[in-house]
């Protein structure tokens, strides 16, 4: 069975709420491909305002990031509950960024991953080496053992709705995509991991998406490639070329 594909934005820390809305108008016409999953992961603050501006299209809002524990004194922290009943289909776990700046780790995405199915959330889990990595040729070494620990506990059929996000940490934001090779090496590389991890059925369902730097221009090839099920997608997600990314096969 053919995978269907997803192309999810990654709005990152940009649009207020009043600008989302005015964004997700601008971009509704743009992004109606009914053959692909949309999905538009957004600020915290901005999913109430945009899972009521998405109301009738083909569009899904996710959120960026989610707290592993039900409820309770973690000031500041978003439940997996707030965001089902806020109307969030998707969760960004374990961004680079957050790893960076917000001292996630491999445990912390595993448990969050683990919660997010607690609750039927998606999530996009996410993975990529560094430039640093890369040049020692360790990359597919790290992205396993980050998959690995991710997956501690979650069972096949939980695996097999899960998204990965492969997304080499020196091709974020910088321009520089990496190249389709490399792009669909480590995809196949997780797929194989998932194989190994589950079994073959396993390997075959779950979602592996590209990102970094996808543009308008790079995601037709990339979206090609055997083991790439889409994109997710950081700066030309707040632009109309999101809606030329996501109709990539028009
Ligand atoms: P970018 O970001 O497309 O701006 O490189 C991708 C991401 O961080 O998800």
């Amino acid at each position: 069975m053919a995978r269907r594909k997803i192309i999810a934005g990654n709005w990152k820390m940009n649009m207020t709420p009043s600008e989302a809305v005015e964004l997700i108008n601008t971009l509704k016409p743009l992004v109606e491909n009914h053959e692909v999953d949309v999905v538009f992961c957004v600020p915290a603050i901005d999913i109430i305002p945009a899972v009521e501006a998405v109301k009738g299209t083909n569009i899904m809002i996710g959120a960026e990031n989610m707290y592993y524990e039900e409820k309770g004194a973690f000031t500041g922290e978003i439940s997996p509950a707030m965001l089902v009943d806020a109307g969030v289909k998707y969760v960004i776990i374990g961004h680079s960024e957050r790893r960076e700046y917000f001292a996630e780790t491999n445990e912390t995405v595993n448990k969050k991953v683990l919660k997010a199915f607690e609750h039927n959330i998606t999530p996009i889990v996410c993975c990529g080496e560094t430039l640093t990595q890369r040049e020692q040729g360790v990359t597919i070494d790290f992205i396993r053992q980050q998959i690995k620990v991710a997956f501690l506990n979650v069972t096949a059929e939980q695996a097999k709705e899960a998204v990965i996000a492969y997304e080499p940490i020196w091709a974020i934001g910088t321009g520089k995509v990496a190249t389709t090779e490399q792009a669909q090496e480590v995809c196949k590389a997780i797929r194989d991991c998932i194989g190994e991890i589950y079994d073959d059925a396993t390997a075959a369902a779950i979602r592996i998406q590209y990102g970094g730097s996808v543009s308008a221009s790079s995601a037709p090839e990339l979206f090609a490639q055997a083991d790439i099920d889409g994109g997710l997608v950081g700066g030309a997600s707040l632009k109309a070329d999101f809606g030329q990314i996501v109709n990539y096969n028009k």
